[in-house]
Order: structure tokens, then C-alpha cells, then sequence
């Protein structure tokens, strides 16, 4: 791959330069001109996460200083609005510190469109701005859908009537366009796969981008590196030495304005379909042969193939603990439950933590569960991998030693890092054992701060490196995992909820769910 521009400060670089040259003389990747057309230019997650995202990466001079952005949406917004509304959600939802100079070079190109997404006329209009700008701005072009999912179709129909699934009339041979589309992907097998039909209508395969932002964090990203840069724990990550591995993703906060959605989604759809699975997959996969898309991809794709299926009914639910919160305290704070959040009905059966446990049938992994684990409204916000490695065969220390297994613990988030819990010694005359940890923080070792998972993303998708983007197939396959699960707690609502109170880690049937099994969650 190449990339056309002439890195900041690099006085007689030439004009490109691979990225594997890139990488080797440490020039930090910049992606080259283009024009980014966001639908849904007014709501959240423009404001919340892409436009701080793109502002942050044109401050590191990692975008063309052409770059140029179309905001297309219902609002009825002026330009000078829309410039107004993003400077806000920069310094205000984002916190950051909005240069003068930088802010002007980037709003220069800023661009608002409104109307309706289903108005071929919209279509016409925006082609003639990109028409506009395209020779200043670049003739490659990225569409971003961050509206609601029932937009998608909608929206991927008419870019291609409008022939805007490819170049503009005029462009060079090697101009692009491309797609980026935000989760919810579909809400079960059938809809994800209808969508993806109606997308690969319109757009191919290596045009699309699937966001899942779990995959554009730093931390995700470092267990690739962690796993197959270091020679000792390769040997060790298989059915000998690991007894099971715990993914949580725990959060604090309810479900926030968000109840209509989530009232549609539920805990199964909202993270385990998606973010949690794209972990197991990267926790559990193969060595790929190369460090390039494609077949890390296959290998991840691979994993999750060989995820024993739930099966259906009592047999997926037996595999499964749900819960929904009720009224609790959180930091010292009382809230109030589920059920009496904004447009969320006062009898809801929507699940707000679900858990489950998953087999692999491959070499490696027989016989080793994956518990995974997501909850809103839990004591702390805490993501993290646990592998829990097996006990010692005999322990030589008496029977009253008590000891607990090694752990390696993934922080995925906050305190970002590593630990590894071993047993030693307690200095003194008698043997007694106690657990400690060796613990890796990316905060003090490297004292850079992080970039947020959608710098990442939207700086790869102008790059073409679709490793960290859900494939079509990764998508319906994890459909394929959760859907009979879901069917089958749709079928059956549960009649407990709310069963655990907020600010606790959740329902008892959970832990029991676990001691059944001789196990225990950890509390990250
Ligand atoms: C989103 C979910 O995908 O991820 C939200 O829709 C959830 O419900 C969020 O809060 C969690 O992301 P993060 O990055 O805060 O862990």
C-alpha cells in the first residue's frame, strides 16, 4: 500500500512511500487526501466520538491538509451551525483544547448538507459538492453511516443509484471510495445477512467497513503483540496450562438517553455479539501467517468457527445467566433501576447483564470454558481478559495452604495494562503464601496518552487497512452463535427481573451459575 503524502517535517521525503518503509524509518502514518461524508452529521456519535477523533488526528498532522468533511443530515443546520455544533462537541463532550490555527484549517473544509435520507434529490446534491471539492480536496471518498440502522439499506441504495459507490467522473485510476458502516450490524442472523446482501448490492467487499470500535483499542490491540511477540507465554496459552479464561465487560453507567435502543437491544446484542466476541476471537486464534488483514482475519474467522453452537431453547439457556437492574447505589449515589429509565417500559423484560459460557472444539482449546460476561449499572467500569491457568498438580505447602490459580489479567480498560498473579512467600520465619502481582501499566511505562479507538479506525478505513474492521462472514457467524439464544429468552422473558440491584456485579444465579461449575468470577 502506499500513501501520497509527505510526512510532517520530513523536507525531501519522497512524495510516497510504503508503509512497511514507513514503518521501518518510524514515520508515523498519514492518510492520503480524501473527503469523509458523515450521515448522521448531528447526532452522538458525530459529536461524541468522530469529530473529536477527526479534529485530534488533523492536530497530529495525520490528515491530508485538504482533508474535508460533508455532514449530511435532517437537522435543519446553516454551514456556520454545523461548524459551530462540531467546535462544541470538540471542547465540550470530547474535552479537548481547541487550537485556534488548527481548528480554522480544519472547519475550512467543513461542509453541512440537510434533508431527508430517503430523498434521491439529497444524493444529486451532495455528488455536486463532492464534485466541487474533489479537485482540491482529493477524489477519494469515504461515507460514514453513524445513523440509525434502519437508515443502512436506505442510504447504500441510493449512493449507488447516485453512482457514488465509486470514483467520481474525472478521478484518477487509483481514486476510492468507500463505506464505513457503525454497529448494531442487523439485530439477529436473518437481518444481518439481508443487510449484508443489500450492502454487497452496491458496494464490495473490500469497500466496507464494519466498525466495531472494541477492535481500534489500544489494548485489544496489544494482545496480537503481547501473544506473538514474546516467546514464553505462546507455549503455555492452550488446554494444558489454562483451566478457563473470563471476559468481562463491566460498566457503571445505566443505559442513559439511550432507552429506545437498548430497549431493542438488550446486553446479548449491545456487546456480547460484537465486542466481546471480536475479543475471544483475537484471545483464542491461531498464529495468522502474515501481520496483514486478510489473514488475521481468516483466523479469527476460523476461531469462531469452531465455537461449539448453544444449541436451542433450555439447552442455549442452560448455557446462560441474563438479569436486568433494579434501583441501587453506585459511587455513594442512589439510581434508579432499568424500568424507571427514559423511554424504557415500566414492565420491560430487556436484559441489561448477560453471561455465558462458550466451548472451542480445536486442539488448543477442548475442553477449556470461555465465560463471557457484560453488564450496565455494575460497581465499576472494568474490561479486562482473564486467563486462569490450572492449580499446581500437588501442592507440597499443606493441606492448609490455600492458594489461588495464576492469573493473567488483560486490562482492557481504564488502568490499561497487564498483570500476572503468582503465589509467594510472606517474608518471615513460617511458610505462608500469599498472592501477588506483576504488573505491566501502559500509563507509567510508556507516559503517552492513548489515542481513542476511533482515531484509529477512521485513520486505517482512509488507509484501506480493513485487520481492524468486522468481516461479512466474522458478522453472521457471531449471529449465527447468539441468535438462537436470543430467540429463546424472547421466547421465554424472564419473570425476576429486576434481580440485581445496581452498583452490584450483577444476579446471583451468575455466581451460582458459575460455582456449579467449580469456579468463581473474578471482581477486576
Ligand atoms: C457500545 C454500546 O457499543 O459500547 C454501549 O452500544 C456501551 O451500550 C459501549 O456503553 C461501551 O464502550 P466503551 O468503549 O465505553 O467500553
Amino acid at each position: 500500500m502506499t500513501t501520497t503524502l509527505t510526512p510532517p517535517g520530513a523536507a525531501g521525503a519522497p512524495a510516497a512511500l510504503s508503509e512497511s518503509l514507513r514503518a521501518g524509518m518510524r514515520l508515523e502514518r498519514t492518510a492520503p487526501p480524501c473527503i469523509l461524508v458523515i450521515f448522521g452529521a448531528s447526532g452522538d456519535l458525530t459529536r461524541r466520538k468522530l469529530m473529536p477523533a477527526l479534529y485530534s488526528l488533523m492536530r497530529a498532522q495525520r490528515l491530508a491538509p485538504s482533508f474535508a468533511v460533508v455532514g449530511v443530515s435532517s437537522t435543519e443546520w446553516r454551514r456556520e451551525q454545523f461548524v459551530e455544533e462540531m467546535r462544541a462537541a470538540v471542547r465540550d463532550l470530547a474535552g479537548l483544547r481547541v487550537e485556534e490555527d488548527c481548528w480554522q484549517s480544519f472547519a475550512r473544509n467543513l461542509r453541512y448538507l440537510s434533508g431527508d435520507f430517503d430523498d434521491r434529490g439529497v444524493y444529486e446534491q451532495l455528488k455536486q459538492e463532492l464534485a466541487g471539492l474533489a479537485p482540491a480536496c482529493g477524489f477519494n471518498l469515504i461515507f460514514y453511516l453513524a445513523t440509525p440502522p434502519s437508515l443502512f439499506p436506505v442510504i447504500a441504495g441510493h449512493l449507488g443509484q447516485a453512482e457514488l459507490n465509486r470514483p467520481l467522473p474525472g478521478a484518477p485510476p487509483e481514486a476510492w471510495a468507500r463505506i464505513i458502516i457503525e454497529k448494531p450490524f442487523g439485530r439477529d442472523l436473518a437481518s444481518a445477512r439481508q443487510l449484508n446482501q443489500t450492502i454487497h448490492q452496491v458496494f464490495e467487499e473490500e469497500q466496507i467497513y464494519r466498525i466495531d470500535h472494541y477492535l481500534g483499542k489500544e489494548t485489544v490491540r496489544n494482545i496480537l503483540v503481547f501473544r506473538f511477540a514474546n516467546g514464553i507465554f505462546e507455549p503455555i496459552w492452550n488446554r494444558r496450562y489454562v483451566d478457563h479464561v473470563q471476559i468481562t465487560v463491566a460498566e457503571s453507567l445505566g443505559v442513559e438517553q439511550r432507552g429506545r435502543y437498548y430497549e431493542e437491544a438488550g446486553a446479548l446484542r449491545d456487546m456480547i455479539q460484537n465486542h466481546l466476541l471480536q475479543v475471544l476471537a483475537i484471545v483464542a486464534m491461531e498464529a495468522p501467517a502474515r501481520f496483514e488483514s486478510e489473514p488475521v482475519r481468516d483466523e479469527k474467522m476460523k476461531l469462531l468457527q469452531s465455537v461449539c453452537a448453544l444449541g436451542q431453547g433450555e439447552t442455549a439457556m442452560a448455557k446462560a445467566v441474563r438479569g436486568q437492574y433494579g434501583p441501587g447505589i453506585i459511587l455513594g449515589q442512589p439510581v434508579p433501576g432499568y424500568r424507571e429509565e427514559p423511554d424504557v417500559s415500566p414492565a420491560s423484560t430487556r436484559e441489561t447483564f448477560a453471561a455465558l459460557k462458550l466451548t472451542i472444539e480445536n486442539w488448543r482449546w477442548a475442553g477449556v470454558p470461555f465465560y463471557l460476561r457484560s453488564g450496565k449499572r455494575l460497581p465499576k467500569r472494568a474490561s479486562e481478559v482473564a486467563i486462569v491457568f490450572k492449580s499446581p498438580p500437588y501442592l507440597m505447602f499443606g493441606a492448609e495452604a490455600r492458594i489461588e490459580p495464576n492469573t493473567l489479567v488483560i486490562r482492557i480498560q481504564p488502568d490499561e495494562g497487564i498483570a500476572l498473579r503468582f503465589e509467594a512467600k510472606v517474608p518471615g520465619t513460617d511458610v505462608r503464601l500469599r498472592p501477588v502481582d506483576m504488573d505491566f501499566h501502559y500509563g507509567s511505562s510508556f507516559g503517552e496518552p492513548q489515542p481513542e479507538a476511533y482515531e484509529t479506525l477512521l485513520l486505517d478505513a482512509m488507509l484501506g487497512e480493513s485487520m481492524l474492521f468486522a468481516r461479512y462472514d466474522f458478522v453472521e457467524t457471531a449471529w449465527s452463535l447468539t441468535t438462537p439464544l436470543l430467540e429463546a429468552w424472547e421466547a421465554q422473558p424472564a419473570a425476576n427481573f429486576p434481580n440485581y440491584a445496581a452498583g452490584t456485579w450483577g444476579p446471583a444465579e451468575a455466581d451460582e451459575f458459575l460455582a456449579r461449575e467449580g469456579r468463581a468470577w473474578r471482581r477486576p
